[in-house]
């Protein structure tokens, strides 16, 4: 079977890859020729876990091929995928469609033959419909069909994700379609993965009711950490203790610095654009996303308190950059927001990352960079952790707070334990519990 994947970026190249490893002739397509030229020099332009090696090992096997003739990739392909970016529209919240109507339009001109022409980018509802009609209206000449077929995978996991998913969902119209995309995902399926057909709208609203809800219970627990510092309690405890409560589980309840990342931001917004257009507002995301903009907007203010109103003159550690860990993505990342206020206002600011390069973004002109942890923290008047990566748990911290100007941190993503912080001389400020006082001033 050939396959040909439009958009060869986080989640084009994933499935890519993975589908070259079921067997298939994969074409990953993408307008980007620095990006193509990259991958046919075996650079991966990405950091995601075994991405790397599931690329090389296919690309050898003659399985896996990366170009920017869209024409000769889907000439005779069975199915085609399309995983372009459906970033915000500029002026609103919808989803801007444009790089997924064009590569339509592109997929129609060079259409020879039967094929199903799949979105597997996130697509507002009504999509798959549009783009049936779009393709028909270019080309009548053709037979083909349209899937929506929606992607879960998480960056980080997303080798896993793909070839272990907790469902495959796919709208469809035909039997044909049906048939093209239970072959392709065969060898998932008969692991165990349940393969949902459904109706094109039903498929469209899935995926963006999923990463709503998931968006919601992160939007619910940053709150109620903010109560717990008002009112006392402890927000790790609180949430084991609902998490406990098999109608609720644990997963998505740890407090942050405010969801962000290529999916939640954009995907909440075009999921309550999408509720106004059809006159049934979803006044409960429209809520959630309020809520995560003004926690990612209100950082410097959380930061700024700590050094009693302004970080001037303060020399500020800044422990990870990505918006999750195990990504180098730093799309609506909270430090995007974070360190430009924090330079604003006369801050020095020292950034480490274990992946995130130095020209990832504007926003991160003029500051310093560290090797390590312990690096940036050398001097600094505070730490202020962004990201969960798993290194900096392993932390020594006696001997982080030993190198500092100052032993202050500020842990955004509650990594430490009062166990851990006893015996140091950090002043520890985390979500949703009180404050720790270095070790002397508890004695004292
Ligand atoms: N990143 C995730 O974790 C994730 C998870 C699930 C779903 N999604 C969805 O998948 C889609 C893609 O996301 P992504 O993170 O992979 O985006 P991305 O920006 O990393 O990659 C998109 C790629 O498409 C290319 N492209 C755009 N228009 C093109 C065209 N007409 N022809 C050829 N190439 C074109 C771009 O150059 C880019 O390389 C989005 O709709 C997103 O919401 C993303």
């Amino acid at each position: 079977m050939k396959i040909a994947v439009i958009g060869a970026g986080y989640v084009g190249l994933v499935s890519g890859a993975c589908l070259a490893e079921f067997g298939f002739d994969v074409f990953c397509v993408d307008h980007d020729g620095k990006k193509v030229a990259e991958l046919n020099a075996g650079r991966i332009p990405i950091h995601e876990t075994g991405l790397d090696k599931l690329i090389h090992d296919n690309r050898e096997a003659g399985r896996l091929h990366f170009t920017m003739d869209l024409k000769a990739a889907v000439a005779k392909a069975d199915a085609v995928f399309i995983a372009v970016s459906t970033p915000t529209r500029r002026g609103d919240d919808a989803a801007d469609l444009a790089y997924v109507h064009k590569a339509a339009a592109d997929i129609a001109a060079a259409l020879d033959g039967y094929s199903v022409i799949i979105t597997k980018s996130t697509v507002p509802v009504g999509t798959a419909r549009k783009l049936k009609a779009q393709i028909r209206g270019l080309r009548p000449d053709v037979e083909f069909d349209v899937a929506a077929n929606p992607e879960f995978l998480r960056e980080g996991s997303a080798i896993g994700d793909f070839l272990h998913p907790d469902r495959i969902v796919v709208g469809s119209e035909s039997k044909r379609a049906q048939d093209v995309l239970r072959k392709i995902y065969q060898p998932i399926t008969q692991s165990g993965a349940p393969l949902i057909f459904t109706d094109f709208e039903s498929a469209e609203l899935i995926k963006y009711a999923a990463n709503g809800y998931l968006a919601m219970r992160l939007a619910f627990v940053n709150q109620l950490a903010d109560l717990c510092e008002k009112v006392g309690g402890d927000i790790t405890v609180v949430a084991q203790g609902i998490g406990h409560d098999q109608r609720i589980g644990h997963h998505y309840l740890h407090p942050g610095p405010g969801y962000g990342g290529s999916c939640f931001p954009k995907d909440t917004r075009a999921l309550a654009a999408t509720a106004r257009e059809a006159g049934a507002p979803f006044s409960l995301i429209e809520a959630v996303v309020g809520a995560n903009d003004k926690r990612k907007a209100g950082l410097f203010q959380r930061v700024a308190q700590v050094f009693g109103g302004t970080p001037a003159g303060k020399r500020i550690a800044i422990l990870g950059l990505a918006f999750k860990a195990e990504t180098d993505d730093l799309r609506d990342a909270p430090a995007l927001e974070l360190i430009p206020a924090l330079t604003a206002a006369s801050a020095s600011v020292v950034a480490y990352d274990p992946v995130v390069s130095k020209n990832g973004a504007p926003a991160f002109a003029g500051i310093d960079w560290a090797d390590s942890a312990y690096d940036a923290a050398a001097g600094a008047d505070a730490v202020i952790v962004l990201t969960e990566w798993n290194e900096f748990r392993g932390l020594d911290l006696g001997k982080l707070a030993k190198s500092m100007r100052t032993p202050l941190m500020i842990d955004l993503r509650n990594l430490y334990s009062a166990g851990e912080l006893a015996k140091t001389a950090f002043t520890y400020h985390s979500l949703g519990r009180q404050t720790m006082k270095p070790v002397t001033e508890r004695s004292a």
